[in-house]
């Protein structure tokens, strides 16, 4: 598994699996081609788009947006702001922990303190997930859960 960038040219198969993730009813925002590369690749406050492939399959992305006064999440501005999708067929094979590894030192490059993950509710796979990361539940909002992660604390 090869760990790297995402580019304009994975937009075609990231776009694809997230419309598979939507069908699976494990994703309620956009999957398509435009939001993918307006959300994930060329957004002015994305500070890291880490892709994992394998033999020129996608098999998972984990986005870093830099949280700026406004923003969408509500989140502390100057925190990042995280978020996760795997390819349904490589569910629970580490995809999701090898990119979080890729995240955090692209997160200390850019010296924030503190990420939020925001998950749905009843999402107990993205919760057990950053659980098992290191964040830790700080705040509730109706149907979603917030993790933080802390850099300056966390695991390694
Ligand atoms: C949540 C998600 C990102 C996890 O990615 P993944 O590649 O399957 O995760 P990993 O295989 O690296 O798992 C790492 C750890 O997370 C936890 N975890 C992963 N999937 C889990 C599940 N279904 N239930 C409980 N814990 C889970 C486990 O502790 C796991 O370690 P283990 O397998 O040694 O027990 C992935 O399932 C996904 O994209 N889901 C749909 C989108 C989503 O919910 N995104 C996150 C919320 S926005």
């Amino acid at each position: 598994m090869l760990i790297r960038q995402a580019s304009l040219a994975d937009i075609p198969q990231m776009s694809a699996f997230l419309q598979r993730l939507q069908a699976l009813g494990k994703r309620t925002r956009p999957a398509d081609p435009d939001f993918v590369r307006d959300t994930y690749i060329t957004s002015a406050d994305k500070l890291s788009c880490a892709l994992a492939e394998k033999d020129g399959i996608v098999l998972g992305f984990q986005v870093l947006i830099y949280a700026k006064p406004g923003n969408t999440y509500d989140v502390t501005p100057g925190w990042g702001i995280i978020g996760t999708h795997v390819n349904p067929d490589v569910a629970r094979q580490g995809v999701g922990k090898a990119l979080f590894a890729a995240t955090r030192v692209a997160a200390q490059t850019y010296e924030l303190e503190k990420l939020d993950a925001t998950i749905g509710e009843e999402n107990a796979e993205g919760l057990g997930y950053y659980a098992a990361m290191g964040f830790e539940t700080y705040r509730r909002k109706p149907g979603v859960i917030c993790k933080c992660f802390e850099l300056t604390t966390g695991a390694a």
